[in-house]
């Protein structure tokens, strides 16, 4: 009888410790089978209650700093909608650092503290309605890396707060709404790439005149003219493709100088010539801006660029020579020019054709295959053509060996190579 009684007794307490762990535990059901299975065999000297009792003693955190993220991430695992590669899975006890995406490290103001420093989302293809209470309240992160997941909603204000916060990467995701001006504040903040998303509106000046290393929005929805003082940025990296940004390619980009070394503005409705400016973008190794509305010719001082690799300007208005001084940069490895008005190339020119470096197809050059039509070209130079400054299209503001700048008197031939 008393037996029994325990028996029952024992049934019971397993079944609300366990009822208590599908609780906090969320669809986990394996406790639940272990604990019913192992009393109807066992009697009471069994200690069938055991693991259970163990899940349920408070949690050991390494560090308080650890205890007060735990229950944000639990929190946020409860709004993750799916989860296809059974991350979540990993991201129970007390032992956070080990969860699969998170990382932990001394935090910069205590260095005998563990701290969650660190979230890599990257492909994990969860999906949440939002990152609001999560991102936003985790205190000591210096990294957080998303990219290629389903996260969706807008960035939260509050994510100013996170003084470490280094690099942002929400790249690939759902996100949608204006901007994320919050960023604009964070002095840590020096890595933002926002692409492949569904941002809209304009983007804010002063994130040009904030010290960043690399800003990714490209594939978004921002519509704005260029903004005038996008050369303020000490940038590396720019990209701001696949958007709808229109105006001229502001003369002043050739602050950047110092630092920018990629700048992608191709796939947007950009107008106007080029300006000569752009030559002085002397770290550049991709400048990429095809498949825009700009037109004139291309600058000489582009020939300054030593260390281009990838000069696009496939898919716009350019017409003109393309210049010998520019097929004579000595790292080219890509120069797209197809899909323009061009109308003459030189030798120089002539072997990058050659050797696949140079592509001119679809343009109006007499004597190579795939051109347009005469009609196509003839109507386009019935219009009359003009650029502001046109004197500066033949300077070449840089030493060069081989080639001088043809006297100010506005020309269209390039310089013979001597
Ligand atoms: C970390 O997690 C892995 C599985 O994700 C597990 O095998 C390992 O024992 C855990 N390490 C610690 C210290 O908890
Ligand atoms: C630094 O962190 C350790 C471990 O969490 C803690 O014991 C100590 O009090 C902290 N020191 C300060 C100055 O906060
Ligand atoms: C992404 O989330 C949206 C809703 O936010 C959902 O409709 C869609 O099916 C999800 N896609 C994937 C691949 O999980
Ligand atoms: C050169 O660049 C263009 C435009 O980005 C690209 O479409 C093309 O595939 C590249 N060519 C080579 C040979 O890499």
């Amino acid at each position: 009888m008393h037996r029994i009684f325990t028996n029952i007794q024992h049934l019971i307490l397993s079944l609300i410790l366990a009822s208590l762990i599908v609780s906090t535990q969320g669809k986990n059901a394996e406790p639940l089978e272990v604990i019913i299975g192992g009393s109807s065999n066992q009697l009471s000297e069994a200690p069938v209650a055991e693991p259970v009792e163990g899940s349920l003693e408070p949690l050991i955190f390494a560090d308080l700093r650890l205890a007060v993220v735990y229950p944000i991430i639990l929190k946020f695992k409860k709004i993750i909608n799916s989860d296809p590669l059974g991350i979540t899975k990993s991201w129970v006890g007390a032992d956070i650092c080990n969860y699969t995406g998170f990382y932990c490290t001394s935090p910069p103001d205590n260095c005998s503290a563990i701290a969650l420093a660190s979230i890599d989302f990257n492909g994990f293809r969860l999906s949440a309605p939002t990152l609001d209470g999560f991102l936003d309240q985790l205190p000591d992160l210096a990294l957080f890396h998303a990219n290629s997941n389903n996260f969706s909603g807008t960035v939260s204000a509050d994510i100013s707060k996170l003084p470490y916060l280094y690099e942002l990467d929400i790249s690939n995701n759902q996100f949608s709404g204006p901007f994320p001006t919050a960023v604009l504040g964070m002095n840590s903040l020096s890595f933002l790439d926002i692409r492949f998303n569904f941002f809209t509106g304009s983007v804010p000046p002063q994130l040009f005149t904030q010290a960043f290393d690399a800003i990714f929005l490209n594939n978004n929805n921002f519509m704005q003219r260029l903004p005038e003082n996008i050369g303020n940025t000490r940038a590396f990296y720019l990209t701001l493709a696949n958007n709808k940004f229109f105006g001229p390619i502001p003369r002043g980009l050739f602050r950047a100088m110092a630092s920018l070394t990629e700048v992608l503005l191709l796939d947007n409705l950009l107008t106007g010539c080029l300006p000569y400016e752009l030559g002085f973008l002397k770290e550049a190794v991709v400048f990429d801006a095809g498949n825009n509305q700009l037109t004139g010719p291309i600058p000489f001082s582009l020939g300054c660029l030593k260390k281009v690799e990838v000069l696009n300007f496939a898919g716009n208005y350019l017409y003109g020579m393309v210049p010998e001084v520019v097929c004579a940069l000595g790292n080219l490895a890509n120069l797209s020019l197809s899909d323009n008005y061009f109308t003459t190339v030189g030798p120089i020119c002539w072997n990058l054709i050659k050797k696949g470096v140079l592509d001119v197809r679809k343009n109006c050059i007499a004597g190579l295959p795939f051109q347009r039509s005469v009609w196509e070209c003839a109507h386009f130079f019935a219009r009359p053509r003009y650029c502001p400054y046109w004197a500066t299209f033949t300077y070449i503001p840089c030493w060069l060996p081989h080639f001088k700048s043809p006297p100010l008197a506005a020309s269209e031939s390039a310089p013979s190579p001597s």
